[in-house]
């Protein structure tokens, strides 16, 4: 195992630490002894993940610690993120004798992080909550900060709660198995950080474009860890985003949720993200937020990355201003952006006129 990184998460008593590591994987059950006493453990998975082995380390490692563990698996992909697959679990948990003392550790990427923390959250009014994120996305984005929920039929997240881990344990080596997509995905939400948040990351990228390409794994360490020190401050400055400051992780997301609706999720999240980044940029471009270098420093970086820029075939300009404003973070049907002013950082726009949008879509 090589050397570790802990990263801490500061939220008063639900605070707690990201271990990020290469081969670490077994590391868990040594973890975990901190929050002894425990009565058993769910390891929730899903079908992909537990042919690469994943889950049975972590479930080994944690059993060899003298734990009683389950290992549960659902089909993979987003259609878990039901209601009907949070029922299932609900009554195996039941079957198993799941308890208060239990810990459920999701193992696989945000489907599964956030499917496992929402039974978490509700099963017994909350057991605890572990996080074994397996893919880039999740890794830097969703496995931090306590989102956990269920999409419903017609939007995403919809349902949901938030429920912070007892901690979160990385192991880079799980994205070499990565399919391309999936991993090209994760970048679209990294890229997301250092564009509007953090102009030392985006540095970092911009100088190491073809180790990312190669998933080199001491860059891949590095960038992960960054991700999770700028979303772990800014979870610790506002956890339940009601401040202004969390909503700015949403760089890109408002486009990125109404092209995914309309490609019935074919469009993978990060990808979506790419594209609606580069919207946000046009956009910001317009108001005179950033000048037409900014925009195109940003697209040849995303396409150096192998990122989508252009808005994809088959998206109708008036329903995506449509969804936008119903969008989860809109208000009063208003249209509201998170928008670059300059290299790693943003800012929140309300009120935008959809005029504007004809230039942009
Ligand atoms: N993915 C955005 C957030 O966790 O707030």
């Amino acid at each position: 195992m090589s050397d570790l990184q802990i990263i801490s998460v500061s939220l008063g008593n639900r605070s707690y630490d990201i271990e990020i590591g290469s081969e670490n994987l077994e590391h868990i059950g040594s973890f975990l002894a901190a929050f002894k006493p425990i009565s058993s453990v769910v390891v929730v998975t899903d079908e992909n993940v537990i042919h690469y082995d994943y889950a049975h380390q972590v479930a080994e490692s944690i059993a060899e610690t003298g734990i009683d563990v389950h290992l549960l698996s659902v089909a993979a992909g987003e259609q878990s993120k039901t209601v009907e697959t949070a029922a299932t679990l609900w009554e195996t948990l039941l079957e198993e004798k799941i308890d208060r003392k239990s810990v459920l550790i999701s193992v696989g990427g945000g489907v599964i992080g956030d499917l496992g923390g929402f039974v978490a959250a509700t099963f017994a009014r909350g057991i605890r909550f572990f996080q074994v994120p397996t893919t880039l996305l999740a890794q830097v984005d969703s496995s931090v900060g306590g989102k956990v929920g269920i999409d419903l039929p017609k939007a995403k997240n919809m349902v949901g709660a938030f429920l912070q881990p007892l901690g979160v344990l990385i192991d880079i080596k799980t994205l070499q198995t990565l399919p391309e997509t999936q991993y090209q995905s994760g970048l679209g939400e990294v890229v997301k950080y250092g564009v509007a948040l953090n102009a030392g990351l985006f540095q970092l990228l911009e100088t190491n474009i073809e180790k990312i390409n190669v998933r080199d794994s001491q860059i891949l360490k590095q960038i992960v860890a960054e991700c999770c020190r700028i979303k772990a401050t800014i979870v610790a400055e506002d956890e339940f985003e009601t401040t202004g400051r969390r909503v700015l992780l949403n760089y890109g997301h408002t486009f990125a949720h109404a092209f995914e609706i309309q490609s019935d999720f074919a469009l993978l999240h990060g990808l979506a993200v790419s594209i609606g980044s580069i919207c946000a940029a046009r956009l910001a471009m317009r108001m005179g937020f950033v000048d037409e270098i900014f925009l195109k420093r940003q697209i040849s970086f995303h396409q150096a990355l192998g990122l989508p820029t252009e808005i994809p075939d088959g998206i109708d300009w008036l329903q995506t201003i449509e969804l936008m404003r119903h969008d989860k973070k809109s208000e009063f049907g208003k249209l509201r952006f998170v928008l670059p002013t300059g290299l790693g950082s943003c800012r929140l726009v309300d009120n935008v006129d959809s005029q504007i949008l004809k230039h942009i879509l």
